[in-house]
């Protein structure tokens, strides 16, 4: 799908607001956490569903335009950030293929589910906030000054 970027919106205004958006979606990802301590799995794949649609968008417009600022006037300092908008493969890989799959699996098994079948759907979902939460530390420590610094130039 194609999501429209608005280019109007200033480097620094579109940064705050990403920083806002992280904020949300990391009290989100705390309540996927504690679903899944709860063992409510479908209630934590509900809500990585909900915010999936969001998450996309937001790393969408942080490659059109912030992407775009550093490669214009930052490229000699770019590797770093370039490595981290490649992780943006492995999140839109969890939230359009993984979290699908492991809801599949977890729909199939109407009878109870296995415990170590469920443990297994937990880790991976655990590994994903993490991982997530990683990522936006990363974009808020070198993705973003740099973007910054580049508006500038
Ligand atoms: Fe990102």
């Amino acid at each position: 799908m194609a999501y429209k970027i608005n280019f109007d919106e200033s480097i620094p205004d579109m940064i705050e607001r990403l920083k806002q958006e992280h904020v949300q979606f990391k009290i989100t990802l705390n309540k996927i956490t504690k679903y899944n301590e709860e063992n409510n799995i479908n209630k934590a794949i509900e809500t990585i569903h909900d915010m999936s649609q969001p998450i996309i968008k937001h790393a969408v417009e942080e490659e059109a335009r912030l992407m775009r600022v550093i490669m214009h006037n930052a490229k000699e300092e770019s590797a770093d950030s370039i490595k981290i908008m490649q992780e943006h493969n492995w999140v839109v890989d969890f939230l359009k293929q993984k979290i699908l799959t492991i809801k599949e699996n977890i729909d199939k098994q109407q009878d109870g589910l296995d415990i170590q079948f469920q443990q297994k759907a937990q880790n991976e979902i655990n590994e994903f906030v993490t991982n997530l939460k990683n990522h936006f530390e990363e974009e808020e420590q070198i993705v973003f000054p740099l973007a910054l610094k580049a508006d500038l130039r």
